[in-house]
């Protein structure tokens, strides 16, 4: 009887270990932020959120890197432009961060992270010509646009208003820094404008 009685005991410490949370769990589990969205939601928002933080801080370095290392006769103008352009970007960043938090998600912790999911390519070339640093921030917030837009569609799909709202006005920045960029960049005509 006293050997039953054991042996139910360790069973029963057996069952309260496995449901039981670790220290580590627990703690993890303490930055769920409460929230009305489902699993679901928090997980793929933040999926697609993470990546475009990557590439705004990809972009946003590559950006001060151009303006760091712009040369020419049009200096002056590229320059503060790539400055203008470069601030904007970086006060993307922490709401991005922020929304993604407020969704019970986690964020990027560092450097390394960003290089892990950064979709937008770094240019660590000794010399660019002006004209292909324009091109390329061209293009690379054509595809901060194109993935701003499938972020909304996922923010729509589980009514996240509040992030889909945020993301409707970088859209319209990433697509003015792409009409900035477009314009500057052209070649001049015969004419010579
Ligand atoms: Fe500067």
């Amino acid at each position: 009887m006293k050997k039953k009685s054991a042996s139910l005991k360790k069973n029963s410490a057996k069952e309260v270990a496995k449901t039981e949370r670790s220290p580590k769990d627990r703690r993890k589990a303490s930055l769920l932020t409460p929230t009305d969205l489902k699993a679901a939601a928090t997980k793929d928002i933040s999926a697609a959120l993470n990546g475009i933080l990557a590439d705004a801080f990809a972009l946003y370095l590559k950006t001060k890197n151009f303006h760091w290392h712009m040369s020419g006769p049009h200096f002056r103008d590229y320059h503060l432009m790539l400055d203008d352009q470069a601030g904007e970007i970086y006060a993307m960043t922490d709401p991005v961060a922020e929304r993604i938090r407020k969704l019970g998600g986690t964020t990027l912790r560092s450097i390394g992270h960003i290089a892990r999911a950064q979709r937008i390519l770094d240019n660590d070339a000794d010399y660019v010509e002006p004209s292909d640093m324009l091109a390329e921030l061209c293009e690379d917030n054509k595809t901060i646009a194109a993935s701003l837009r499938e972020a909304h569609n996922v923010c729509d799909e589980h009514r996240d208003i509040a992030s889909a709202s945020l993301i409707e006005v970088w859209i319209d920045e990433t697509e003015r820094r792409t009409w900035f960029l477009f314009e500057a960049g052209r070649p001049v005509d015969a004419t010579g404008r």
